[in-house]
């Protein structure tokens, strides 16, 4: 996993949390890295499940939950971090239709190695539309708060729903998004 997730991570931690919390977390992990991240390294994905399951019983919040406020900040963080992601898109729409043939096109391109989910999807009105995510790494929660921040960042209001089609493991979810008209 890259590093620019590890480094999002400790910050959205730090924020969140604060100081202390971050140092037990990290301090109760059996990390190889120490919680040492570059933001262009790699890393082993179980360095971030470690953590995510430290924080959760730190802070009593469920992973589930972690993860989705954690994906909000990260779409923040990722589009500040490559800007031109989000070139010719004026809505969450145009943008979340992009991820799979533009946007992880070109993150592969800079990183050959990237662990990138597959996504695809379906209108079924202007303002309706279903989106497909599947990945080894069941990472459905993150998406999810992704997709948060990216409605966020648009400014749009919706109501997502989803459904878990691989028995509760998140590694194959169907988001169905509902904007409001603008
Ligand atoms: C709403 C928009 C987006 C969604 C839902 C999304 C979803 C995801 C998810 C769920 C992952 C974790 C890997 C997995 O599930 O297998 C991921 C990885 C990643 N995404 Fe996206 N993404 C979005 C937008 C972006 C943008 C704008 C960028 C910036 C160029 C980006 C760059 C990356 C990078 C660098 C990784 C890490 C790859 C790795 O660790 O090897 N994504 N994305």
């Amino acid at each position: 996993m890259k590093g620019v997730i590890f480094t999002g991570f400790l910050e959205y931690v730090e924020t969140r949390f604060g100081s202390l919390v971050t140092e037990n977390m990290i301090s109760s992990c059996d990390l190889a890295t120490d919680g040492a991240y570059s933001s262009v390294g790699t890393y082993r994905h179980s360095e971030i499940v470690q953590m995510i399951c430290k924080l959760s019983e730190i802070s009593g919040i469920s992973i589930p939950l972690l993860l989705q406020d954690f994906g909000k900040r990260l779409f923040v963080l990722l589009v500040s971090t490559y800007p031109e992601a989000v070139d010719c898109t004026d809505d969450s729409f145009s943008l979340i239709t992009a991820i799979e043939n533009r946007i992880h096109v070109e993150v592969r391109k800079l990183y050959p190695d990237a662990d990138l989910p597959t996504f695809s999807h379906e209108f079924l009105g202007a303002d309706e539309l279903k989106l497909l995510y599947t990945s080894e790494r069941g990472l459905a929660d993150l998406a999810h708060g992704l997709l948060l921040g990216c409605f966020e960042y648009y400014k749009e209001e919706v109501v997502i729903t989803r459904e878990d089609l691989s028995g509760g493991t998140g590694k194959k979810v169907v988001f169905m998004i509902s904007r409001m008209a603008k």
